[in-house]
């Protein structure tokens, strides 16, 4: 089958959306799941929207009747599309495979199904061609082996920095169909942060108790904007990485906004706004070193946004097998990103605690309270990551990273 066919299989299902561009409704749905991860996540929270999208493109191909509806309406997927929606992943992922060398980028995604289902092949094929994902048989009926199995591969897939993904208490005799995604990524700031200048400072946590956290500082010319909407103020600011491939972007509401405040205010239409308006200025930046590791079942988030049909048995997956006992028990993603002087990788750090001098720059961004966070894919404005730190968890750094400060 050539690839413009199989474009329009994955396209043939009408929704309703106006024809609003590509970019803004894949930041649509990053921000509808986000919003839905923050009902039952109030502290630390990192997601890759790009991946969730992966394994729900992967589903709606092997989906027929309601449960490709409701996923096509919650991804927006637009009718009389000509294979327009999944051309992004197409650009996004030949974009990583030509750059490879600036950055690691690695995506383990795998739709793991009960031993004795026959996958068909039709289905083998477009996946691997698509969505660079793999289809997988184990017997969940041996949840320590198949949890082992799975963790396994996807620690493989990850340099070793995503482990035990799955115990195996996540499996039951009625474990059919599971999908996983995993996302590592590392790259190195364009312009770098100096060890020596990282100094121990406080963070406020939400709670107003203050941690002390190693806070990187920097004077940088990069795009900025400070916005005030209805009294709440916040500051925007940019940070791309070595290759201008990929950028971390940080939104710091003012010290008198609660970050839920800042929160509710996260629409698509905002974000696109930052991206257009942000402007190129010297501005005086404290971040903190932070990590953050999410692992979450979507499933709950799912069912909230009208994803309810795949989870069901009696669902339409004839695409992927004629098995009509076939559904989805759950959606896996487990997400790891750390910051540093040099990028978004754990480095040890051997600095000495040389005071700063900083220039009186006009513009000052002192992340040192619960901030929100995107890493941006820039050339197709696609969200790999979305997140809130609330407090920067030192509490794993190795011992002589904060000794040495
Ligand atoms: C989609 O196709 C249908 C039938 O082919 C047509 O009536 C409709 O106007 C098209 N919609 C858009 C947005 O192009
Ligand atoms: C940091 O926080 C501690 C504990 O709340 C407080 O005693 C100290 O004065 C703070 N330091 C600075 C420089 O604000
Ligand atoms: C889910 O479906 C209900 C009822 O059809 C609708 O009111 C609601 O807006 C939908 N939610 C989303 C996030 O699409």
């Amino acid at each position: 089958m050539d690839k413009i066919l199989l474009w329009s299989l994955l396209l043939i299902c009408s929704g309703s959306q106006a024809s609003r561009p590509l970019a803004q409704r894949n930041i649509e749905f990053a921000v509808d799941l986000y919003q839905a991860i923050c009902l039952s996540h109030k502290d630390n929270i990192i997601f890759s929207p790009l991946g969730t999208t992966l394994v729900l493109g992967m589903v709606q191909l092997g989906a027929k009747g309601n449960a490709q509806e409701q996923i096509r309406q919650t991804l927006k997927l637009q009718e009389n599309s000509t294979g327009e929606e999944f051309s992004v992943l197409e650009s996004f992922f030949s974009a990583i495979s030509e750059k490879r060398q600036e950055f690691t980028f690695n995506l383990a995604n795998a739709l793991y199904l009960q031993e004795g289902f026959t996958v068909k092949e039709q289905y083998l094929h477009s996946n691997k061609e698509f969505f660079q994902s793999a289809i997988k048989l184990v017997d969940f009926q041996d949840a320590k082996a198949s949890a082992e199995t799975i963790s396994t591969w996807v620690e493989s897939k990850t340099d070793g920095k995503i482990k035990n993904m799955f115990s195996g208490e996540e499996f039951g005799p009625l474990t059919r169909l599971i999908l996983v995604n995993a996302v590592y990524f590392k790259g190195d700031w364009k312009q770098k942060f100096t060890k020596e200048n990282t100094q121990l400072m406080n963070f406020t946590k939400k709670d107003g108790a203050a941690v002390k956290v190693p806070m990187m500082k920097a004077l940088l010319r990069t795009k900025y904007g400070y916005f005030s909407e209805s009294s709440v103020n916040y500051q925007v600011l940019e940070l791309p990485y070595k290759g201008d491939e990929f950028s971390l972007i940080i939104i710091l509401p003012a010290e008198d906004v609660n970050i839920e405040e800042m929160e509710k205010r996260i629409t698509a239409h905002r974000i696109l706004k930052w991206f257009s308006e942000m402007q190129e200025e010297e501005v005086e930046i404290s971040l903190p070193r932070f990590k953050v590791e999410l692992k979450l079942d979507f499933k709950e988030a799912l069912y909230s946004l009208n994803i309810t049909e795949i989870f069901s048995g009696g669902c339409d997956l004839s695409g992927i097998t004629d098995s009509a006992e076939v559904f989805v028990s759950q959606v896996m993603q487990h997400v790891f990103f750390e910051i540093n002087e040099d990028g978004s990788e754990a480095a040890a750090s051997t600095g000495m605690n040389i005071p700063v001098i900083m220039s009186l720059a006009q513009n000052q961004f002192t992340a040192n309270r619960p901030f929100l966070f995107i890493v941006k894919n820039s050339p197709t404005d696609s969200i790999l990551f979305m997140g809130k730190v609330t407090n920067p968890d030192t509490q794993k750094m190795k011992a002589r990273d904060l000794d040495s400060l």
